[in-house]
């Protein structure tokens, strides 16, 4: 048998654009593997597998909703995807829409980070510049405490992840603004700098 040909970023965007075509969803895919992209090269590992893992995680949430995670499997089985990346992506949904638990250093930055790009974006949004460029860590970490704030980003499932990972808290928000700089206008949230 053949081993599965790797998947490019490419294709990945492909496939994204293919299930995805409200902007929330696709920006929340940029965010992710901007964050990925970031970690994985502060890690010294493969950035471009990091990315594109992020960048296809939800795939089949606009149109599967109730099948999360579970379509995505198919869906990427069905474009030849190798298993490690089909893992990788339904992994994110551990205990919630899949039973993979994240092992590898890939999935668990991937559970950890999921939910905290939506604070940050949350975060960016209530400030004057709409800039993520401006976001600091610890308005973030205030925001973290407001549970009113962002209350649909899962604060325990994050915890989770920095346990997991063995990273506290401020690192882990630190690298995700950082990630999310670095695509700010992918995501819209480059605001107006003066
Ligand atoms: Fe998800
Ligand atoms: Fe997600």
């Amino acid at each position: 048998m053949m081993e599965p040909k790797v998947p490019t970023r490419e294709e990945a965007l492909e496939l994204l654009h293919k299930y995805n075509e409200s902007d929330s969803l696709r920006k929340h895919a940029y965010a992710v593997e901007g964050v990925m992209r970031y970690i994985a090269r502060k890690r010294h590992q493969d950035e471009d597998k990091w990315g594109i893992i992020g960048l296809i995680h939800d795939l089949d949430y606009e149109k599967f909703p109730d099948q999360h995670c579970a379509k995505t499997k198919e869906i990427l089985e069905e474009h030849g995807w190798p298993q490690e990346y089909i893992r990788a992506a339904i992994s994110h949904g551990w205990g919630i829409c899949s039973d993979v638990e994240p092992q590898i250093e890939l999935e668990k930055v991937l559970y950890a980070i999921d939910e905290l790009t939506g604070l940050v974006v949350t975060t960016a949004l209530v400030r004057p510049s709409k800039s993520v460029l401006d976001v600091q860590m610890k308005s973030v970490k205030n925001k973290w405490k407001d549970k009113r704030f962002a209350a649909g980003v899962d604060r325990s499932i994050i915890e989770k992840g920095a346990a997991m990972l063995g990273v506290g808290m401020d690192e882990l928000i630190e690298d995700t603004i950082k990630g999310m700089q670095e695509v700010a206008e992918a995501i819209g949230l480059k605001g107006n700098p003066a």
